[in-house]
């Protein structure tokens, strides 16, 4: 079996989580893929922490170039964070052929389509299953399993922090300042939270949602957002009482004349309603198709191995595409022939 190159750009809570899949999935992730995967080198800022879970062998370093420049890495995987050092490092990786997989999805928001132009220029993959709803696998759905319908709604829960939050306030009475700090030690939470409480990472995943559903490009500031950082254990207590349960929402629904209506806020949800039943940083996704109906996808939004299991699950396609030598694949969808969106409410 030819053995292929891996590189991994950060060893947080998804890093670890990817090594550990590579490492006790490597039996079956061998018979999928008919390839061996290899971690060589992983990118970290501080050699000093300790990173029990680093195998031998494996070399740790703080110099990108070790791994963007090492012509023997065939695939490098980017789990670090951040949009430009992020950017640059995926943008030599395509640049020097090597095939990428990221979880990072406030790049893919704002720099997605470039990207993917230059994976396809330069014939590598780049796949980011792990940047919507963290271990669902709504992309592929979206973009494989429903390519023949035409969808009109894409809407549910992307953000894991905040659901564990408000589900810490309902369920346990925890304050805003206590539910968020449980989420930032579990890893749910990204490394500035404000993203999470304040709806841009909800924003930055409907973005995603978007481009993928309706072949339409929608920025950020397009997006009317609002978070839960006002949401007080006094609503949460209302909305019970009162049959509720408050959720921070992303939607993105095609309105008839080819534009696309999409927001972000915490909405009161009967409680009778699936997504009211969604708990702690499970997220749960609609897709509505104009042939299939409704469907709704559930599973957990974030964490280390749910993260990790859609990330390691990319890399397998491509190592399979380099098995068949059809490499420069990339999540396609059709481009729809307006990027019209509707104005803010
Ligand atoms: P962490 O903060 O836990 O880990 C980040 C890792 O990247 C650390 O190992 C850090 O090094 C390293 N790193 C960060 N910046 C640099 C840099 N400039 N140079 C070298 N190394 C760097 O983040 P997560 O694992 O939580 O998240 C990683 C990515 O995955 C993000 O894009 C996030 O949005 C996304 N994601 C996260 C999910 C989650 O549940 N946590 C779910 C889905 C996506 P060091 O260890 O030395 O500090
Ligand atoms: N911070 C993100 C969340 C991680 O809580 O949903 C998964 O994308």
């Amino acid at each position: 079996k030819k053995q292929l190159q891996v590189g991994i750009l950060g060893f947080g809570t998804v890093g670890s989580g990817v090594l550990s899949i590579l490492k006790h999935h490597e039996n079956k992730i061998s018979q999928v893929t008919g390839e061996e995967l290899n971690v060589k080198k992983v990118l970290v800022r501080n050699t000093e922490k300790n990173r029990g879970a680093l195998s031998e062998g494996i070399e740790l370093t703080t110099d990108a170039a070790a791994i963007l420049e090492d012509p023997e890495i065939d695939i490098v995987i980017e789990v670090m964070g951040s949009i430009e050092i992020a950017k640059d490092y995926i943008t030599q990786a395509l640049r020097a052929g090597k095939h990428v997989v990221t979880a990072n999805k406030d790049l893919i928001a704002l720099h997605g389509n470039e990207l993917v132009a230059l994976a396809k220029e330069y014939h590598c993959d780049l796949y980011y299953e792990a940047s919507v709803a963290g271990g669902i696998p709504i992309l592929r759905t979206i973009v494989d399993s429903l390519a023949s319908d035409n969808i009109q709604k894409v809407f549910g829960i992307v953000n894991g922090t905040t659901n564990f939050m408000l589900s810490e306030m309902t369920n346990k009475n925890k304050t805003y300042e206590e539910a968020l700090k449980k989420a930032q030690d579990l890893g749910f939470a990204e490394s500035d939270p404000t993203n999470d409480v304040d709806g841009i990472d909800a924003a930055r995943k409907m973005v995603i949602l978007t481009r993928l559903a309706f072949g339409m490009n929608v920025e950020l500031d397009q997006i009317e957002t609002r978070g839960i950082r006002n949401v007080k254990l006094a609503d949460i207590e209302m909305a019970k009482r009162l049959g509720y349960r408050i959720k921070l929402i992303g939607s993105a629904v095609g309105m008839n004349d080819s534009s696309v209506h999409v927001d972000v806020g915490p909405v009161l949800v009967p409680e009778n309603h699936p997504l009211a039943g969604v708990q702690n940083e499970n997220n749960a996704v609609f897709v509505v198709g104009a042939a299939v109906g409704e469907t709704m996808f559930y599973g957990p939004g974030a964490g280390a191995l749910p993260t990790a299991t859609s990330v390691v699950s990319d890399v397998i396609t491509v190592a399979k595409n380099i098995g068949l030598g059809t490499t420069g694949n990339v999540f396609n969808s059709y481009q729809h022939e307006t990027t019209i969106t509707e104005d803010k409410a």
